[in-house]
């Protein structure tokens, strides 16, 4: 086994995040899992007896994320990694445009992983190779339909892991931004739309697993489909607008009526 880390992962209770927390679990890792359902963490904690410490919190309440801090200070008074891969995708109906539902994708992506950020910081200091990981998407690479509220908040998400990784350096904090793919969870399982290249929790798991221990700076994949994503935010509108026309939303019926 690798050093044994303390790591605080957020977002633990389904999807990528479970798949994190199983197999760092399992490879004898002590975690502190958040989400706001207690249920599947405490199922996480049953599974590795000793090894997890269960911290439901909804990482928009900020006094509840603070809680959470204070709750891993007085247990491990230190965090070797914190992993921020909680968030949430609603998709723009641009027929009905709403703004509230920016609001909410914006508060839980970008806010509460801001708050989480704060809360591990202090925690961070005092670790050991101490790392910050925060979950973006590949969807930054190119701009794509219905994604407009979603893909802000995971730009919003890559521009503030990337300038702390300027001012962390000081500390000796490194950090790494992933940028899945399409990744079968809950969130794609209500996406209407093909997702090419799709993998598995457990294949991005390991995938997200190795580039921490190796230190990356930046984890995006599957490769094939973060070349092509590239290359569309490169292409001349005509074509891209050809190429993303199976992702948009055919005319709503509010509209229509
Ligand atoms: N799946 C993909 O294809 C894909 C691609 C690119 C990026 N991502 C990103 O990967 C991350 C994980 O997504 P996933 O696909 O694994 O989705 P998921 O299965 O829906 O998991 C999302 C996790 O975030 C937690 N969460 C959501 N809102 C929260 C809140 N307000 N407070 C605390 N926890 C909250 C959920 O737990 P509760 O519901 O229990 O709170 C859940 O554990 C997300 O940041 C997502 O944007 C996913």
């Amino acid at each position: 086994m690798s050093v044994q880390k303390r790591i605080w992962l957020t977002g633990a209770s389904s999807g990528i995040g479970q798949a994190i927390a199983a197999q760092l679990a399992a490879k004898g890792h002590l975690l502190a899992v958040s989400a706001r359902r207690a249920e599947p963490l405490q199922a996480l904690a049953e599974r590795f007896p000793g090894q997890i410490l269960v911290l439901p919190v909804d990482m928009t309440d900020v006094e509840a994320v603070q809680q959470v801090g204070q709750r891993i200070t007085q247990a491990w008074g230190a965090l070797d990694w914190a992993i921020l891969n909680a968030g949430t995708c609603e998709y723009v109906d641009v027929a009905n445009f709403e703004s509230a539902m920016f609001q909410r994708v914006m508060q839980a992506n970008v806010q509460g992983t801001v708050q989480c950020i704060e809360a591990a910081l202090p925690l961070l200091r005092k670790g050991i190779q101490p790392r910050l990981v925060g979950v973006g998407s590949s969807v930054t690479f190119c701009p794509l339909p219905r994604a407009a509220a979603y893909g802000a908040s995971k730009a919003a998400i890559r521009y503030l892991f990337q300038s702390l990784e300027l001012d962390l350096a000081q500390w000796n904090i490194g950090v790494t931004l992933v940028s899945p793919g399409f990744v079968e969870t809950p969130l794609t399982a209500a996406n209407d739309f093909p997702m090419p290249m799709q993998v598995s929790s457990d294949e991005a798991a390991a995938i997200i697993i190795k580039g921490m221990h190796q230190g990356k700076r930046e984890i995006s994949f599957p490769g094939p489909f973060i070349a092509v994503l590239k290359l569309m935010g490169r292409l001349p509108n005509w074509l891209r607008f050809a190429l993303t026309k199976g992702m948009a939303r055919p005319t709503s019926n509010k509209e229509a009526s």
